[in-house]
């Protein structure tokens, strides 16, 4: 158990300071930065529909760490074990090569300018763009991280099992409010979970040694096939009924009590978010222009630490041990 105030100084070192981020930030020093990264997902999206929903997620579990620093994409090192081995993370972050294919691209064109951070931000913005989305201006000019911190990626991010009033309190922490939390678990109109995931929620939801009553009948029984008890939790479904499209299904579904993770459905069970879910999946319009609000707002969570432009995103550049404290 991390101690209160711990969890308070965590939270307070991610502040949002997003006065230096402007749009086309590298349109003189990387004049193709952004349609060499869309170009990169387009075809890996060819090649894995989902990889592009994977590389999405990033921008999330980027930003709540620390601000979006690109800390996520750090390897482990013999003395720093990084984000990716983190409780949410591990065996369910994925596509990270995605990352790497489009660095490397850029680092062709560009060597040495275009930041690890503002990769996922543009993939990010791309992957909705690209599964039938709403397009939008993303600002540009964040810095890598020096370092990662699992023990924060740990106190911070969310388990499937949360509840929206949960998730309330976690979101408000990051001046995000209960609209963006709906909106912004709209993200789950593509992608897919793990059987891991919602296997509690399928047989004991809060211990009761029962399913979830908030869940159809008929869906229970098609997750129950997919996820049976003592089955293989890295078997996979569909986060919504149309999981290559980023559409409003998401949120119908939901209303028709066919949400896959507990922490979807709760939004709808929970009368705070409610309404919203009942709007968004009545207007799909209105998702779409609230969405690019929330995304915009969660990447200009930034945090005050020095940092670099990384040639490669899994590792900070080497520097002379002199130079080491510096930013
Ligand atoms: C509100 C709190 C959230 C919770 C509790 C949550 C939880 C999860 C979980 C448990 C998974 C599946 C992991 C697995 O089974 O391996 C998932 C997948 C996903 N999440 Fe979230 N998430 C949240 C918010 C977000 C946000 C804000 C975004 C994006 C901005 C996002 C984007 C995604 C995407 C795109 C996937 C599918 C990834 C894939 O197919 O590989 N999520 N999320």
């Amino acid at each position: 158990m991390i101690p209160l105030f711990i969890v308070f100084v965590l939270f307070m070192s991610t502040v949002s300071s997003a006065a230096t981020l402007r749009p086309g930030f590298y349109k003189e020093t990387c004049p193709d930065a952004e349609s060499i990264v869309r170009n990169v997902m387009r075809k890996n999206m060819i090649k894995e529909p989902r990889s592009v929903s994977s590389v999405m997620r990033f921008q999330f579990h980027d930003c709540f760490v620390n601000g979006c620093d690109g800390s996520l994409l750090l390897d482990d090192t013999p003395t720093q074990k990084g984000e990716k081995q983190g409780l949410s993370n591990v065996n369910s972050l994925r596509s990270f090569e995605v990352v790497d294919e489009v660095k490397a691209e850029l680092e062709k064109a560009c060597p040495g300018i275009v930041s690890c951070a503002d990769i996922i931000i543009m993939a990010a913005r791309d992957a909705v763009a690209l599964t039938g989305g709403p397009y939008w201006e993303v600002k540009l000019g964040r810095k890598d991280s020096l370092s990662a911190s699992i023990e924060k990626a740990d106190a911070i991010m969310p388990s499937p099992r949360a509840n929206a009033s949960f998730l309330i309190d976690l979101f408000a922490k990051f001046n995000l409010s209960v609209k963006d939390l709906v909106v912004l678990s709209g993200s789950h109109s593509i992608g897919q979970a793990r059987c891991f995931s919602i296997v509690f929620r399928l047989y004991n939801q809060s211990g009761s040694g029962k399913p979830d009553p908030a869940m159809d009948p008929k869906f229970r029984e098609k997750l129950n096939k997919l996820c049976p008890l003592g089955g293989d939790g890295n078997v996979t479904g569909d986060l919504d009924s149309t999981p290559t499209i980023f559409d409003n299904v998401y949120f119908k579904d939901l209303v028709a009590r066919r949400g896959f993770l507990n922490s979807d459905q709760t939004l709808y069970t929970f009368p705070q978010t409610r309404g919203y879910v009942t709007l968004f999946s009545q207007d799909q319009d209105a998702f779409f222009k609230a969405f690019i609000e929330s995304m915009i707002k969660l990447g200009d969570l930034q945090s005050d630490e020095p940092g670099e432009i990384r040639k490669n995103c899994r590792v900070v550049n080497s520097r002379p041990v002199n130079l080491r404290l510096e930013a």
